[in-house]
């Protein structure tokens, strides 16, 4: 039997291929976004990704994050979250801008705002905007100014296919807490 994945033939190295020809030089970010998102879909339902998911979620932080490219500089970022039922991130930030297509399960999205002025070392308040369910095939465009938080509240592991123009782990973006009203730098856990 042909799976729509089956009949899929793009895979990551065509990706990346295209992510390059898009992204390199471009400055434009909603013009990346456009280009890229169907492209990001196609890959997120290509049974070449769909080979390459570890689901081997850290239990600390409740998530997988899966590299599969970046550049040396680590522009052009491609990973797969894994996430763990019940568990996901605090609100944070990204310092670039990235795209998120759903794989497998649902996730949910909290949208937050900053509202105090930034001037205090370490300290942030934020005030919940919205929230929104994302099903596999459906893509959340995440611009650089973006605080969002991610949960999965099915029984079973969520995954995620996430695309960002530069590792987060190399753009000193930040967790916000909005009970303690703290800010602070995020790194996450590479597997
Ligand atoms: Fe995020």
């Amino acid at each position: 039997m042909i799976t729509p994945a089956d009949a899929n033939p793009y895979t990551l190295a065509h990706f990346v291929d295209d992510f390059r020809a898009i992204a390199v030089n471009n400055s434009d970010t909603h013009d990346v976004l456009k280009r890229l998102a169907p492209l990001a879909e196609s890959l997120a339902a290509s049974a070449d990704l769909k080979a390459r998911v570890r689901k081997d979620c850290d239990p600390t932080q409740g998530f997988a994050f899966q590299v599969l490219h970046e550049e040396p500089d680590h522009t052009l970022a491609v990973a797969v979250l894994s996430w763990l039922p019940g568990r996901g991130t605090p609100p944070h930030d990204h310092g670039t801008w990235g795209l998120v297509v759903g794989v497998e399960g649902d996730e949910v999205n909290e949208f937050w705002k900053r509202v105090d002025d930034g001037t205090k070392p370490g300290h942030a308040e934020l005030q919940k905007l919205s929230e929104k369910v994302f099903a596999p095939g459906q893509t959340l465009l995440l611009t650089p100014n973006i605080i969002h938080s991610v949960r999965n509240d099915s029984d079973e592991i969520s995954v995620s296919l996430h695309i960002y123009g530069k590792h987060v782990n190399f753009t000193n973006r930040s967790r916000f807490d909005p009970e303690q009203k703290t800010v602070t730098p995020w790194l996450v856990t590479q597997s």
